[in-house]
């Protein structure tokens, strides 16, 4: 089971990881917000001063209507029914984007295509549902630095959260845009069994019989996580 977001009084873990990394009067644009539990959690706790929560489809849109409607917070959270970062408008002075629970993948398009709506200031806090080394690679090559990274373990699953702002010119590696350069260099526990488990369905993979092209690329991540564990 995937972690559930809980409600706007009791964020899951993940998601209280996630509010924890949003900055103390943020004006915060949550982009697929389902019932909008993360920007409701984070106003009623008079943690951000405004926001936005984007939805793309219309059962969730309505769901973030009406939490935010039984919060009475319509004044401060305003939700919009859009496609991806086309949820901000210029008058909203947004200083974080949140994008959580979708894959990498989907994250990185959505940032991608929705570029014209960032100042390039917003501070970006991430929760990819894997896929994270192409979102980190697209944040590398748009100028973004990793200003930190979490990982935990919900429900079976494991999360990571990758808080990035614009800077000057950064570099990563393979194996940082692979493991998370934060991550790699602070070794928590969490971190290690993760990669534990996915060292053991990585081998499991490789027992089977797959295309060549993907057993070579499995071979070469199964050897960094091999030295990654020493
Ligand atoms: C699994 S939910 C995650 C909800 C919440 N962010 C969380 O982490 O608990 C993903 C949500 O993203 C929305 N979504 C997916 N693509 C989107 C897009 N391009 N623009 C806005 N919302 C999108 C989906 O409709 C869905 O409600």
């Amino acid at each position: 089971m995937q972690s559930l977001p809980l409600n706007q009084h009791t964020l899951s873990r993940r998601l209280a990881h996630v509010a924890a990394q949003v900055p103390d009067g943020a004006r915060l644009a949550d982009i697929g917000s389902d019932h909008a539990y993360l920007p409701v959690a984070l106003m009623r706790r008079g943690a951000i001063v405004a926001a936005v929560a984007g939805e793309v489809a219309l059962t969730p849109f309505r769901a973030a209507e009406r939490t935010v409607r039984d919060n009475e917070l319509q004044p401060w959270i305003t939700v919009r029914l859009a496609d991806g970062l086309a949820a901000i408008e210029p008058g909203d002075d947004i200083t974080a984007v949140s994008l959580c629970g979708m894959g990498g993948e989907t994250i990185r398009d959505i940032l991608d295509s929705g570029q014209a709506h960032l100042s390039g200031r917003e501070r970006l806090i991430l929760q990819p549902n894997g896929g994270e080394q192409p979102l980190r690679q697209w944040l590398m090559d748009h100028g973004y630095q990793i200003l930190f990274e979490d990982v935990l373990h919900e429900n079976r699953f494991d999360y990571e959260i990758i808080v990035a702002e614009r800077s000057a010119v950064v570099a990563y590696s393979e194996q940082e845009l692979y493991f998370g350069p934060l991550l790699m260099q602070a070794r928590s526990p969490a971190f290690i069994a993760k990669w534990q488990r996915m060292l053991r369905l990585k081998q499991k993979t490789l027992a089977q019989a797959i295309p060549e092209q993907k057993r070579s690329q499995i071979e070469r991540q199964v050897q960094w996580i091999t030295q990654l564990l020493g």
